[in-house]
């Protein structure tokens, strides 16, 4: 496994790569690896030649500042684990590197980012775009990686490529999940072991929901989940709310013929987590 800091000796190396007719798989990560991470560089190792993980906590898409700074940064752990996965090549730049001068880039993504974590973390796609762009624009993958965790940044990364016209696949994996049911997330690791235990709540939230779609209304069903949720003292929902897979705009009835994803964001302490269930209605 080689690792670079440097996008100018990493593309050399890609360059010579690519001529011997190799495939290029591409995960890209913020570090604080765990399960779900590992599960998206398996797959691209099963499906391409050579798999290249970057990690970098990207300050552009924080919008919160105590957000970005106490997000958990192992980068000597990471490196072990990618090691033990049989990673190629790890692309772990600095700030200065990937950012030498402010980005002022700006995105439009319609109704995409107009919804949930788009409404309310302002910036914050736009700064997810700027940075896969820009490793986009460095890796030039043939295909690339992205976990349904992040349901709505998966749907703005598949709009990203089709705007710019990339000839790059965009692969989407399940979700990774603890024994419990709670999503495998980094900011997992920031919770007080007593939120852990409470955490599991919004996970059963959702199972529970998706069992008693089509007899409760969709509008019934938000407010429940959002209700069993709020009932946990340890936990406040941001929102709760159904969607169709692909506008991602609210769905009013079980009858419209899309596939429906319930999406939420809770707060627990000073920790903001996200999940989702894809409803089998
Ligand atoms: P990060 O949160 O580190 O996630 C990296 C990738 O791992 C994302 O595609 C995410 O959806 C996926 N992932 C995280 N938890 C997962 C889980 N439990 N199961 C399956 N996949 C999971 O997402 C980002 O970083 C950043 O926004 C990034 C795309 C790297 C741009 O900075």
């Amino acid at each position: 496994m080689e690792i670079f800091e440097g996008i100018v000796a990493l593309k050399n190396k890609l360059e010579e790569i690519k001529k011997t007719g190799k495939t290029i798989g591409f995960v890209p990560t913020m570090g604080a690896l765990h399960e779900g991470h590992c599960s998206l560089v398996r797959r691209s190792k099963q499906e391409t030649d050579i798999t290249v993980v970057s990690i970098f906590v990207n300050p552009t898409q924080f919008n919160d500042k105590n957000d970005l700074k106490n997000y958990p940064r192992t980068l000597e752990k990471d490196s072990a684990m990618l090691h033990s996965l049989g990673t190629d090549i790890v692309f772990a730049p600095s700030e200065q590197e990937m950012y030498p001068e402010p980005c002022t880039e700006v995105w439009n993504f319609g109704m995409l980012e107009k919804v949930m974590e788009g409404a309310l973390r302002p910036g914050h796609f736009n700064g997810v775009a700027i940075i896969v762009k820009k490793f986009f624009d460095i890796v030039m993958p043939h295909k690339a990686y992205f976990g349904l965790k992040d349901f709505q940044q998966v749907t703005i990364i598949k709009e990203l490529v089709r705007q710019l016209n990339y000839k790059i696949t965009i692969v989407e994996c399940p979700i990774v999940r603890e024994s419990d049911g709670l999503a495998m997330s980094s900011r997992n690791a920031l919770l007080s072991p007593e939120e852990r235990l409470h955490a599991v709540n919004i996970s059963k939230a959702l199972y529970q929901a998706n069992n008693e779609a089509g007899s409760l209304s969709v509008k019934e069903l938000e407010n429940k989940v959002i209700d069993t949720i709020n009932n946990d003292p340890f936990l406040t929902v941001d929102y709760f709310q159904i969607v169709d897979n692909v506008v991602l705009q609210p769905v009013k009835n079980w009858a419209e013929p899309t596939t429906k994803v319930g999406c939420v964001a809770v707060k627990l302490g000073k920790v903001r987590l996200i999940d989702n269930i894809v409803f089998s209605v």
